[in-house]
């Protein structure tokens, strides 16, 4: 048991701009306002110590003060070491909630600050909920901490990468707590790898590179949520796009969208851009970084940097690298300027601020619900990874409805009777795929 630090943050002077910032995104993020008014005032997640590890973004602040106004002890930290915005951090260390995170850390650091979340407050109580976000802060407490596994009651994971971690524990034996996939919740994985990743791709190259992406060939590895997003992204700003994949449906799906679907090894020679948006690793290595054109500009977008061989790109040709500015370093590869964004590390938050409120907001309402489900009900579940119910999507789906305004059609009992659904949901079955 560590002795107690209060909270570790780049400069708590950013305080203050962080709380307006915040302020501003409270009013786009009406799911997770409006489960503040539906269950603050019963509070029902008093008692529970919920150790999070997830981005320390303006957004994740507004999740943050949720919790805390459900009645929960929070503690946090950053799941990659460049996605914490300061002024958030600041906001939230300022509100006396313990957070460790801060812009730019190293991966020492990174395992700190998360090891700084298990316990809470001066009595060093151990956490007993679990929020993550790709699997680090429960690989340590599973893997260093198994000691406080018997306190916990469960987990909720955020994203694809964590989930896929998780599913592979319950297969070999080792998932030791209930889990909640949060991402496979339709109102997230449909919504914030898709539509987010439409907003902040394109956003994070502009403020990395200011490079006119009109008329520019770009590829994207992988045409799942994310890989989808990213394509169209990229496609609005004016680039013809290129996918790669290894699924013949995705492949199909990319095709039928209008990108022209290629081997990476083809895809090479012509593209400027490249994104990877797998999950998987070993997608751009060496005999492509040394086909890439001059000027190429190569990032990734999926959860963890091994998509791109930086280890090799910096065993081979790190007394090249030089600093353009943070987070944007170029490369010379046989007389050719290759540019990498944020080491290889997921570029939306790298180089810019993520994902916008309001597509988090959709996440963060089903990250709650899936808190208050398993503070409440954890004997009711197996060490097994769940997703929420589709009713609770569904609701997670409505409370965002006003704010784009969009109405509903009301069903009727005849109508509903003839779909075989009841009037009030779930309006599809598990088989839907949206
Ligand atoms: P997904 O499973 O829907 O899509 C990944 C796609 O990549 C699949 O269609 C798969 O067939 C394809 N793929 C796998 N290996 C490939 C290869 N060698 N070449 C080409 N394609 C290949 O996963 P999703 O939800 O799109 O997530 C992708 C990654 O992005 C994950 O690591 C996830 O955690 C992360 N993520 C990042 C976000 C961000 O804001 N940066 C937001 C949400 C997710």
């Amino acid at each position: 048991t560590s002795t107690y630090v209060p909270y570790k943050v780049k400069d708590i002077a950013l305080a203050e701009w962080g709380r307006k910032e915040i302020k501003l995104a409270e009013a786009e993020m009406p799911g997770l306002m409006a489960l503040r008014a539906e269950y603050g005032p019963s509070q029902p997640l008093k008692g529970a110590r919920v150790a999070g590890c997830l981005h320390m973004t303006i957004q994740t602040a507004v999740l943050i003060e949720t919790l805390v106004e459900l009645g929960a002890d929070v503690t946090w930290s950053s799941c990659n070491i460049f996605s914490t915005q300061d002024h958030a951090a600041a906001a939230i260390a300022a509100a006396g909630i313990p957070v460790y995170a801060w812009k730019g850390m190293n991966e020492e650091e990174f395992n700190w600050c998360i090891e700084q979340t298990l316990f809470f407050g001066e009595d060093r109580q151990p956490l007993n909920m679990i929020l993550d976000d790709g699997g680090d802060l429960t690989n340590m407490v599973f893997d260093v901490y198994p000691e406080l596994i018997q306190n916990i009651k469960g987990l909720s994971e955020e994203t694809t990468t964590g989930v896929h971690r998780l599913y592979e524990r319950m297969k070999n034996g080792t998932l030791h707590l209930p889990a909640i996939n949060v991402n496979d919740s339709v109102t997230k994985s449909k919504f914030d790898n898709k539509y987010g990743c439409r907003e902040s791709l394109v956003d994070a190259i502009r403020r990395a590179t200011d490079l006119m992406l009109a008329g520019k060939v770009a590829v994207v590895a992988g045409y799942g949520d994310v890989g989808k997003g990213s394509a169209e992204s990229l496609r609005g700003a004016g680039c013809r796009v290129l996918v790669t994949e290894i699924d013949p449906i995705c492949a199909l799906q990319a095709a039928m969208d209008g990108f022209e679907v290629i081997p990476m090894d083809e895809a090479v020679p012509r593209a400027q851009i490249f994104v990877t948006a797998t999950g998987n690793v070993g997608i751009i290595k060496a005999r492509h970084f040394e086909a890439m054109r001059d000027k190429a500009i190569v990032c990734n977008i999926g959860h963890f940097d091994n998509e791109i061989d930086m280890a090799w790109l910096n065993q081979n040709y790190g007394q090249t690298k030089s600093q353009i500015k943070p987070q944007v370093d170029m490369y010379e590869i046989n007389g050719k300027d290759i540019i990498v964004l944020a080491e290889g590390r997921l570029v939306n938050l790298g180089c810019a601020m993520g994902h916008p409120s309001f597509v988090m907001s959709c996440s963060f309402a089903n990250q709650t619900l899936a808190q208050l489900e398993l503070w409440a009900n954890s004997d009711k579940y197996e060490n097994k990874v769940y997703v929420l119910p589709k009713i609770l999507d569904e609701k997670v789906a409505a409370m965002h409805l006003a704010h784009v305004g969009a109405r509903l059609e009301p069903l009727e009992q005849e109508q509903a009777d003839y779909i075989g659904v009841p009037v009030a949901g779930p309006f599809k079955s598990d088989m839907y795929r949206y």
